[in-house]
């Protein structure tokens, strides 16, 4: 019999830790959840007050659709927010490790290997700080074996007598719809030694899943191949991706249009229709780094036929990148030097502030490349974090420059004023049904649309006055500009 599980920490308070077990700790009212992080500001921007006006929690510093409706109903409840770290492991029956696992920027590896330091820091925090045995879950994504050197560490390092079972639970939810996919998972994934204590650890964690996810949805494997799946499952996605990218690029060659191939193709059930969505290039904090991971992994393994495979997703993803900021400037007349460019979106996808590896960021780099102004907009990435990306603080400081070239609005509308182009680097449903005669109207012309997420209609827009490319889009016979 597997004795429940009483009481969670969650080392990590960032877009994993704190929506998973956020929602833990909604749907296990029995278990008490604390989620624990080094990052002060975070802690307190997780505990912030909801609007005095509308009641909401409009301070937490993840956005995800309903999540801050699960915070408010679960926290002070069983849900707690702290920067006391040795006292919620201490606690806790059950660890989850969420912390950041970069990709290293130096030393061995660098560029590809992933950087362990936060979670070999949390594990040895865990082993000096425990007087009772627990269940240590990797929950970030790491690399494979990263669960036998965290037992090693917690075998040297713990008193005697106590037993730590180490699972491997990755996680599957996608920013946006982080809650949504938790509430309703495809799948749980637990990694296990098949040994009989960790077979027994497995199943107390299924435990806290079966609180509200079938109890089939719940798959068991070994440690290797839990670990191996993450990085799999993200690499595979980001294939398809790539593979529609490298179409799209035929297509715009052509006259094919890329969202007829995508359709046809999906409607194949041994493809199926999703992931097929054409677009300026992937981002996130996920994609690329898992990818680098398995490259890594498969060239430490001896395999350079299976790292040059995967390394071409990349390649490809870089390649839709400039592939789409080179358009922008061959269409406007081969210079965009001294030209307003409007970039609408600034999120790597829609609905989250989250801008890690956001193809927008590569955009802007390009466009300042060539000398453009650059106007921003995105409803919901915070300035600072705008200017953080586009400035690389560390390598060189171009802070004065970047500020001369690049201007943040607060709506389209504003970003768009005298520019010559505007360019949708992020599907924000609200760019689907803007007013797009005011903003012709604002425009220099002749006004031209790029569109890197093709969720505007190019015929209306036509109709208005603009040039419109969409990606993935051949040349339109009713506008001989793109002939
Ligand atoms: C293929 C396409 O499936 C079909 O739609 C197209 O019209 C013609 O080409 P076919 O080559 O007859 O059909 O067979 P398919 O079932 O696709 O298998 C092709 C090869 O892939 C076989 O050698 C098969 O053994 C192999 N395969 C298939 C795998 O190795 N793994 C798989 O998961 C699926
Ligand atoms: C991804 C995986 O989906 C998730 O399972 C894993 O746990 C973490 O990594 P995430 O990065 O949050 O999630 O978002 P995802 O929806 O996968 O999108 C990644 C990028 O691909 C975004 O930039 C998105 O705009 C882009 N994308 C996605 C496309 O360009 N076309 C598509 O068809 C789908
Ligand atoms: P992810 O997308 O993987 O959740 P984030 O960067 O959003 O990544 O979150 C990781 C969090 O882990 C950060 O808030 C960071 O402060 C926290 N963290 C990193 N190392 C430690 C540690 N040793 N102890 C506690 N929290 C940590």
């Amino acid at each position: 019999q597997a004795p429940p599980v009483r009481r969670i920490c969650c080392i990590g308070a960032g877009y994993v830790g704190g929506p998973t077990c956020s929602v833990i700790a909604l749907n296990c009212p029995d278990i008490t959840v604390h989620i624990a992080d080094i990052n002060a500001a975070r802690i307190a921007a997780w505990n912030s007050d909801p609007d005095p006006v509308t009641g909401e929690l409009v301070n937490l510093p993840v956005y995800e659709p309903g999540l801050a409706e699960v915070v408010k109903k679960c926290r002070g409840r069983n849900l707690f927010f702290t920067t006391d770290i040795e006292k919620a492991i201490e606690e806790a029956d059950l660890v989850f490790v969420s912390v950041n696992t970069p990709t290293k920027k130096s030393g061995m590896g660098k560029g590809f290997a992933a950087d362990l330091h936060y979670v070999e820091a949390s594990t040895r925090l865990i082993a000096s700080v425990s007087s009772s045995s627990k269940i240590i879950v990797e929950k970030s994504t790491v690399p494979c074996r990263t669960a036998a050197s965290m037992r090693t560490i917690l075998e040297a390092n713990a008193r005697p007598g106590l037993h730590f079972d180490i699972l491997s639970n990755p996680e599957f939810l996608a920013e946006g719809t982080a809650v949504q996919d938790l509430q309703n998972p495809d799948r749980v994934l637990i990694g296990s030694l098949k040994t009989k204590e960790g077979e027994l650890a497995a199943r107390r964690l299924k435990d806290v899943y079966a609180h509200w996810v079938p109890r089939e949805k719940v798959y068991t494997t070994g440690l290797w191949s839990s670990e191996l799946s993450k990085l799999a499952a993200n690499a595979l996605l980001a294939q398809r991706i790539s593979s529609i990218n490298a179409m799209a690029a035929i297509c715009e060659a052509t006259g094919a249009d890329v969202q007829e191939v995508a359709h046809a193709c999906g409607l194949d059930k041994r493809i199926g229709p999703n992931f097929l969505k054409a677009s300026v290039g992937f981002g996130g904090s996920c994609f690329q780094k898992d990818i680098l991971n398995l490259v890594y992994l498969s060239e430490s393994l001896n395999l350079p036929q299976v790292a040059d495979y995967w390394k071409q997703v990349i390649t490809m993803n870089e390649y839709s990148k400039s592939r789409f900021a080179q358009k922008v400037v061959s269409t406007l007349f081969n210079t965009i030097t001294a030209k307003k460019v409007a970039v609408l979106g600034f999120a790597f996808k829609k609905n989250t502030g989250d801008t890690r590896e956001s193809a927008a960021i590569s955009l802007c780099r390009y466009f300042r490349q060539e000398n453009a102004f650059v106007a921003i907009y995105d409803p919901k990435v915070p300035e600072a974090q705008i200017w953080l990306d586009l400035t690389e603080p560390g390598v060189v400081d171009d802070t004065k420059q970047v500020k001369e070239q690049v201007t943040i609005h607060k709506s389209v509308q504003s970003a768009c004023k005298d520019a010559e182009a505007v360019v949708i680097a992020t599907e924000w449903d609200e760019f689907k049904t803007l007013d797009w005669e005011a903003i012709y109207a604002s425009m220099k012309k002749p006004a031209f649309v790029f569109d890197g997420r093709a969720i505007v209609d190019p015929k209306k827009l036509r109709q208005v006055g603009f040039k419109v490319h969409t990606v993935g889009q051949g040349p339109e016979i009713v506008d001989p500009i793109w002939a």
